[in-house]
């Protein structure tokens, strides 16, 4: 049985963690995954999350089974903050929401429930994409495509492109979108052209998949959440995966979650019992811990105020970590022009390196980055950050 298997490649993204970690320079940087560090380089753990803790702790609660579909308080959190506690989706029930292992399994949730029930349909993801997105609808079964995205001439995104994709698109196709903050690029559409894709995509009754990893790391959590809404308002069938590693700095404890907006409270609990049985027998039900903590901070006035601080902290920090790669490398690379970085949003920045610069980089100077040229800018630092750029400088 063993003997015929090959060796699979390593992981795009958390390969290169697994590279970085085996790596014995101490001056070793990790731009490779997607996490926040602070200025001291270290993965912070918030304090709101350290207060909610103190509160569960107190409880000594028994750690019975969860529902399948997850803990009511956090579902229901989590929906008023997808969708606004106000929204009609969610004072009609026409929504639901399933926590999920991460934003991964939420995606791995959405994918297999698509699977079972709209099995014909292809899947459509932005060119380029997070690395895992074709892996795991793939593996889920679909046949994945990639719509035009990204510029490389502008920097920007190449929107007749995609909108042209989405014009030719057969009805039911399942169109993967980035709520904000795109992975691997850091370049959003504007109001005005999510506005013409949600009118292409409700016309031509496509399947949005809107997958919401980086809420409040763009320009603030109602801004960046506001796509979800306007999909909403639209009708139609919707789902939004959407994680708290992130925004919580809670990334091993895998919370995040699966919505489905319906156009019915009776389609919207008929989907749930489904949804449950994907849930069933993939994992049974979802850990406790990640999911009690989530809850208490976002029902709880003063954890809520907290977070939303600490949460604006981490995005301003990374603004001007933007802010200083682009002013040093216009000091120790002047022919490069690399304005760019500060438009974009998020944790990446899609630098232009190319994987011989990107491998360069590792050989001579143990820093890390994604093949792609994909940079976490969250975790620079003032410490690490002259060396990045004097490494940076020296491989263009
Ligand atoms: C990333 O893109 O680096 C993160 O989303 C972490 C991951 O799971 O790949």
């Amino acid at each position: 049985l063993f003997s015929a298997i090959t060796m699979a490649p390593r992981d795009p993204i958390l390969g290169i963690t697994e590279g970085f970690n085996a790596d014995k320079n101490p001056a070793k940087v990790n731009l490779g995954v997607g996490v926040y560090y602070d200025d001291n380089g270290k993965v912070p753990l918030l304090e709101c999350v350290k207060k909610a803790e103190a509160i569960l702790m107190e409880k000594f609660a028994p750690r019975t089974y969860l529902p399948i579909e997850g803990l009511a308080a956090y579902d229901k959190a989590v929906q008023e903050l997808v969708f606004g506690a106000d929204s009609a989706v969610v004072q009609e029930k026409r929504a639901i929401t399933a926590q999920a292992i991460g934003g991964t399994g939420a995606l791995k949730l959405g994918a297999d429930f698509l699977k079972r029930f709209a099995p014909d349909a292809q899947v459509w993801i932005s060119d380029p994409s997070w690395e895992n997105h074709r892996a795991l609808f793939e593996s889920a079964g679909f046949t994945v495509n990639n719509y035009p995205y990204y510029d490389a001439a502008t920097r920007g995104v190449n929107f007749s492109g995609m909108l042209n994709a989405l014009n030719t698109m057969p009805a039911g196709s399942i169109v993967l979108l980035h709520a904000c903050c795109h992975n691997p690029t850091g370049a959003d559409l504007s109001d005005d052209q999510w506005t013409q894709v949600i009118e292409v995509v409700t016309a031509r009754g496509l399947v949005p998949f809107l997958d919401m990893a980086y809420q409040g790391f763009g320009d603030g959590i109602e801004a960046d959440g506001k796509v979800v809404r306007r999909f909403a308002e639209a009708g139609g069938a919707l789902f939004v995966s959407n994680s708290f590693s992130k925004s919580f700095s809670l990334y091993g404890e895998r919370v995040g979650a699966l919505s489905i907006a319906a156009s019915s409270a009776e389609e919207a609990a008929r989907i749930m019992s489904q949804l449950k049985r994907v849930i069933r027998t993939n994992y049974s039900n979802p850990p406790i811990h990640g999911g009690q903590v989530v809850a208490t901070v976002l029902s709880t006035p003063e954890l809520r105020q907290l977070w939303e601080e600490e949460l604006a902290g981490m995005r301003v920090r990374i603004r001007e970590m933007r802010a200083a790669f682009v002013a040093k490398l216009k000091e120790k690379a002047p022919a490069h022009n690399f304005d760019f970085v500060t438009q974009q949003r998020g944790m990446f920045s899609y630098s232009g390196l190319t994987k011989e610069q990107v491998e360069k980089l590792r050989d001579n100077n143990s820093i890390y980055a994604v093949d792609t040229g994909r940079i976490c800018v969250a975790a620079l630092n003032q410490r690490n950050i002259d060396a990045v750029i004097d490494a940076i400088a020296a491989v263009l």
